[in-house]
């Protein structure tokens, strides 16, 4: 079973070459959007923690379709080139002021998404009380820009403090359930909170 899903992992990759990603996670979103309809044409996304670039690029080529803009932000360079022409990209910590200011000029978003992650260190606890930080702020960003009936997805790591942001979302969306895509390798343990028609 950990062999089949590890292969079909490596498979994602080569199929994320073979279409022109930097990164497998594309299929993560793929899933994520097929399941829960995140975003349509014309929205106006926030992509944090974006880089290399994968999700940006799916969201310019298969869901606004040149309708719309992507506001794409990571502390690397994205690695497309060219830059697709819906996306403005910032290099910077998302949650900096410098940074928020700039957010907010484009904002406020039909979706905000979030694939953002901490350098993993190995230890276990470390990883995931990081990975619970930028969740929050990312559901903070999201409270102050997002637009009413807008759509959230964060990626946290298991362990972190999930079930109490899972019960904060459920609060403030009509509907929050979390969502583990086919396409996350079979020993991570990321997974994603996904906020439904912010209220
Ligand atoms: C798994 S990668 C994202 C992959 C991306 N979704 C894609 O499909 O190409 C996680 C990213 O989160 C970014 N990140 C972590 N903390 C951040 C922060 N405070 N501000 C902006 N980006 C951050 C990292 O630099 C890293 O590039």
């Amino acid at each position: 079973m950990a062999n089949s899903r590890r292969d079909k992992a490596d498979s994602y990759t080569q199929k994320a070459h073979k279409e022109g990603y930097p990164a497998r996670s594309v299929y993560k979103l793929e899933e994520i959007q097929k399941t829960n309809r995140i975003m349509k044409p014309g929205d106006t996304v926030l992509d944090v923690g974006a880089a290399p670039g994968s999700w940006t690029l799916f969201v310019h080529r298969e869901i606004l379709k040149g309708k719309g803009q992507i506001i794409a932000v990571d502390l690397n360079p994205l690695n497309l080139n060219p830059i697709p022409p819906t996306v403005i990209a910032y290099q910077g910590d998302a949650f900096s002021k410098e940074i928020r200011e700039k957010l907010t000029s484009h904002g406020q978003y039909d979706a905000i998404i979030s694939d953002a992650a901490p350098m993993t260190t190995g230890n276990r606890s470390v990883d995931t009380s990081r990975s619970e930080w930028l969740a929050e702020q990312v559901v903070m960003l999201a409270d102050e820009q997002l637009k009413k009936h807008g759509n959230l997805v964060i990626k946290i790591f298991q362990g972190g403090g999930q079930e109490t942001i899972l019960k904060d979302l459920r609060t403030k969306y009509t509907k929050a359930r979390t969502s583990k895509p086919q396409a996350c390798r079979s020993d991570s343990f990321e997974t994603y909170l996904i906020g439904l028609d912010k209220k």
